[in-house]
């Protein structure tokens, strides 16, 4: 049985004494899941959020990393130094990286490589546009991130690989994918992942992102493929994504 994780992204929102409020509510209102939750905050955010999550089962994550070690790279951080300061998850290739930072398939394999190389726990977010889902490419379109994504990795590294299918049209729009077609995609994902990997498929997790809300939560993580959640604007309020979090209770 693969366990959910439910993961916030800030984006680029709330400064450190934000992140403080957050953190004096959040944690005790989702003490009792047995499911992960994350958070991946701004690097600024980073010390506060982790220093407010000790003793808690809230883990915290960046949302980008650089795949060198170090070197002349202005305005980067890399995975050792993120390491180093104790942070557990990154989030890799989000869509709006890919759109407005030339993020691509290749820099995404890199970066997985760097993250698994160095024990971060790596978020690699895959999804279409509202045009390719129009030209029914969807599953081509999103296979082929995979496939790219994960590209040279062994068994072992894919198991600690957590996707998020978060379709571009869905995301920060209101619009969610039906929780019929956010699985299916999800299994086209791990069909992929059977095809180049085998059996170690069935371990790894897969997450839906796209106008997640506490209203729709349930429905979305009961599917028999969406492992969790990938979620935006609904993480920035304390109350509602613990309502996320605490989607079965
Ligand atoms: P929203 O939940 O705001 O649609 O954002 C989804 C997302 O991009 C999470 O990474």
């Amino acid at each position: 049985m693969r366990r959910k994780v439910i993961a916030g992204n800030w984006k680029m929102n709330k400064n450190p004494m934000d992140t403080a409020k957050f953190m004096e509510a959040f944690p005790e209102l989702v003490k009792d899941t047995s499911d992960e939750v994350v958070l991946c905050v701004p690097y600024i955010d980073l010390f506060k959020a982790m220093e407010m999550a000790a003793g808690t089962n809230v883990k915290i994550g960046a949302q980008n990393v650089h795949y060198e070690e170090k070197g002349a790279y202005t305005g980067e951080v890399s995975v050792t130094m993120l390491k180093d300061i104790g942070v557990e998850y990154v989030i890799i290739g989000h869509s709006e990286r890919r759109q407005y930072y030339n993020e691509t398939d290749e820099s995404v394999n890199k970066k997985l490589k760097a993250a698994l190389a160095n024990g971060l726990k790596p978020i690699v977010c895959v999804g279409e546009t509202l045009e390719q889902r129009e030209a029914g490419i969807t599953k081509d379109f999103v296979t082929t991130q995979v496939r790219l994504a994960l590209e040279g990795l062994s068994n072992k590294e894919v198991a600690k690989t957590i996707i998020a299918y978060e379709p571009i049209w869905a995301i920060g729009t209101g619009k969610t994918a039906s929780a019929q077609d956010a699985n299916e995609v999800c299994v086209w994902v791990r069909e992929e992942i059977r095809n180049l990997f085998g059996d170690v498929a069935e371990e790894v997790i897969i997450q839906y992102g796209g106008s997640v809300k506490s209203s729709n939560a349930a429905e979305l993580f009961g599917m028999s493929d969406i492992d969790g959640g990938l979620v935006g604007g609904a993480s920035l309020d304390p109350e509602e994504f613990s309502k996320i979090v605490n989607y079965n209770k």
